[in-house]
């Protein structure tokens, strides 16, 4: 049997996830000056995949079966190879890609790898991490209790939560998915949310809310319907910078919800979303009378 990652090992896994994630930054950047065009879609018409998602992932998954061939991938477009080592790179090739398609600058190539399965909320251990946002010129990296940092052209800072604000004082990041049904619930949810707080953000890239949660960018963050390449690599960088990453009531992180922050914003928000019921969908009645 092959022994998981120890901590010795974590440095070399980030400064590969690191490596890796900024050659696909670099191509992701040029497809982008070269024009993109919509390949596919997948849960619905508004939910896309450009020839450059495919692209950088082949990219990804090449050089991290080069490095590592004893690992699994998952990739949000080319899915899951198994691997016998016991750990699982996990590949969100554009984070934010419809920001890509509309050339706003808030997308990532996320790479991080996990001990565990990927693919059960709560049954993984994310181990290193880098969430690469190259038109943003800024690359975020963790390794398990080693930190999390970012770089950018002033320099590499390591990453820290802001002191819980109150709630009605919290600035609060989420997204929607792509999918009419579920924004129904959604609305629903962040309508009754925004006069308790500052205010709301979607920027549109999961993993960049994490990791602005992580910069102090925002105090909170929560989301219904994350994936694994959504979550995994922000999902570290948020934890090595002091954040609560959690489901509700105790469950894990997964698609069900996620929520995101210091110990006590974390708290809060769960307080106020729990009797919303954030982490269901409306029933199909609800979605009919909404639209
Ligand atoms: C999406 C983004 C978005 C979030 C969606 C994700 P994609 O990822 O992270 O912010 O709200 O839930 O699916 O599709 O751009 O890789």
């Amino acid at each position: 049997m092959t022994r998981p990652a120890d901590v010795a090992d974590v440095h070399a896994l980030r400064d590969l996830a690191e490596r890796v994630a900024r050659e696909a930054g670099h191509l992701v950047l040029e497809g982008r000056a070269a024009g993109v065009d919509v390949e596919t879609t997948k849960t619905s018409p508004v939910d896309v995949v450009t020839a450059v998602d495919t692209a950088s992932e082949r990219l990804v998954r090449e050089a991290l079966h080069a490095a590592r061939p004893q690992d699994g991938i998952l990739g949000e477009e080319l899915g899951h190879h198994e691997g016998p080592s016991g750990l699982t790179w996990v590949v969100d090739p554009i984070d934010g890609t419809v920001n890509f398609l509309y050339g706003i600058p808030a997308y990532a190539v996320s790479i991080a790898v996990v001990s565990g399965d990927p693919t059960v909320p709560g049954g993984w251990t994310p181990l290193a991490a880098c969430v690469h946002a190259p038109a943003q010129g800024r690359t975020y990296t963790a390794a398990r209790g080693a930190g999390a940092w970012r770089e950018d052209s002033r320099g590499r800072v390591r990453l820290a939560v802001n002191e819980a604000p109150p709630l009605s004082r919290a600035l609060v990041g989420t997204g929607f998915g792509y999918r009419a049904e579920r924004r129904v619930g959604q609305g629903r949810v962040v309508a009754a949310l925004l006069p308790q707080v500052r205010d709301i953000r979607r920027v549109g890239c999961a993993s960049l809310d994490l990791c602005a949660v992580a910069a102090g960018e925002l105090d909170g963050y929560y989301e219904r319907g994350l994936q694994p390449w959504d979550l995994a690599g922000g999902a570290l960088v948020a934890l090595e910078a002091g954040a609560v990453v959690t489901g509700l009531r105790g469950a894990p992180a997964g698609e069900d919800l996620v929520l995101a922050g210091p110990a006590d914003v974390v708290a809060a928000l769960e307080g106020v979303l729990a009797p919303l019921g954030p982490d269901r969908d409306d029933e199909p009645g609800v979605v009919a009378t909404a639209w």
